[in-house]
């Protein structure tokens, strides 16, 4: 069977960047990698690696996005937690079987080569989660 094997990423959702890159990594001292333009996902990126997963800090850059209509409805904070699988489709399969209501029916082909698919909050009491496949 399939199976999660680590924690990829926090996704936390932000308003001002900057403020939250001072706070994660000035206050907390987890240094910052790097800040990417996702234009697929509409947003800015700071990733902060620590102990082999990262902090993501989301900033949509539009104002018509999934990402951005969540964070003016329910401000900044937790956005999701990814999960590492080594088998995506098969654990999709297994979540279907089980009645899990999933945001992606199928694994989404994302950044780099890796997948990935999302599970419905509504299924995860409350807590959205992204499940990755890394490429081999
Ligand atoms: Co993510």
């Amino acid at each position: 069977m399939a199976k999660v094997t680590r924690i990829d990423h926090v996704a936390i959702l932000v308003d001002d960047l900057q403020k939250t890159v001072d706070f994660w990594q000035d206050a907390l001292g987890i240094q910052l990698a790097h800040i990417v333009d996702v234009p697929a996902e509409k947003s800015m990126v700071a990733f902060l690696p620590v102990g082999g997963s990262e902090i993501e800090l989301v900033k949509p850059t539009t104002d018509d996005s999934g990402l951005a209509r969540y964070l003016e409805k329910r401000g900044p904070g937790m956005h999701h937690i990814c999960l590492e699988v080594d088998d995506i489709e098969g654990m999709l399969a297994h979540l279907k079987e089980k009645g899990i209501q999933l945001i992606n029916e199928t694994a989404v082909d994302g950044m780099d080569g890796r997948k990935y698919a999302f599970i419905h909050p509504k299924s995860a009491n409350g807590v959205m989660v992204e499940l990755y496949e890394l490429p081999k």
